[in-house]
């Protein structure tokens, strides 16, 4: 075997390590039974259950650990403005010291993204009209990561809501033609390029 010789790396100290993952907004209850809604996207699957990172500090955090109800909300690529009204908006009042500087407390999130309330169907949080997809979910184990300064959740997927025109007719298959998730590329958004294959478990091939 061949060594590779060159310098084909660099050594480098990133101030963040968001990779590029999809933005999700999660509408959660505040004490008050009002509800918040805040973008994230450190958020993946395991079979029906969405593992959720967030800071310690956040409402959606804090309303996690006492309500587990919760709605995953999977915003498009052309809602990318939406999501980034709501970046420094948080439901905590006051503003905990270790928010960015410009983040201010703001209780009706849904209103200053310009997104609408819908009715869930099995949990307290309304879902955003708006977004595409929608999981109804409930936190069933909220607790700290290693450094403390997060709250990993895991949220039991219950129901999900889907535009029929990202469903495969006759399936309750996701078209991935037709999908696009909103992608969060160190502090960039992005959406897909053209699909490139697919997988030998695909059940929705559209090349052989
Ligand atoms: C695109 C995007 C992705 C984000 N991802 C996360 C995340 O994965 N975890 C997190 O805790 N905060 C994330 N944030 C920051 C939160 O949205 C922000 O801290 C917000 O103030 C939380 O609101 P809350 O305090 O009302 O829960 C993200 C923000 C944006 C705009």
């Amino acid at each position: 075997m061949n060594t590779v010789t060159a310098a084909t790396h660099v050594t480098i100290e990133p101030s963040i390590l968001y990779f590029g993952t999809p933005v999700v907004l999660l509408s959660t209850e505040n004490p008050d039974g009002t509800f918040n809604l805040a973008p994230m996207s450190s958020a993946w699957a395991l079979g029906n259950v969405i593992v959720l990172g967030l800071g310690a500090e956040g409402q959606t955090a804090r309303n996690l650990m006492s309500r587990p109800d919760v709605v995953i909300n999977l915003p498009a690529p052309h809602q990318w403005a939406a999501v980034e009204r709501l970046a420094s908006l948080t439901g905590r009042h006051p503003v905990p010291a270790s928010k960015p500087a410009g983040c201010r407390y703001e209780p009706d999130k849904f209103g200053a993204a310009g997104l609408r309330p819908s009715p869930s169907e099995t949990v307290r949080p309304p879902r955003v009209a708006e977004c595409p997809i929608q999981f109804e979910a409930r936190a069933e184990r909220v607790g700290h990561d290693v450094s403390g300064s997060f709250v990993i959740a895991e949220a039991v997927v219950g129901k999900v809501h889907a535009n029929p025109r990202l469903v495969v007719p006759g399936t309750h298959h996701v078209d991935p033609g037709a999908w696009s998730p909103l992608i969060y590329n160190f502090r960039h958004y992005f959406g897909l390029g053209p699909e490139l294959g697919h997988s030998y478990r695909s059940q929705t091939p559209r090349t052989r």
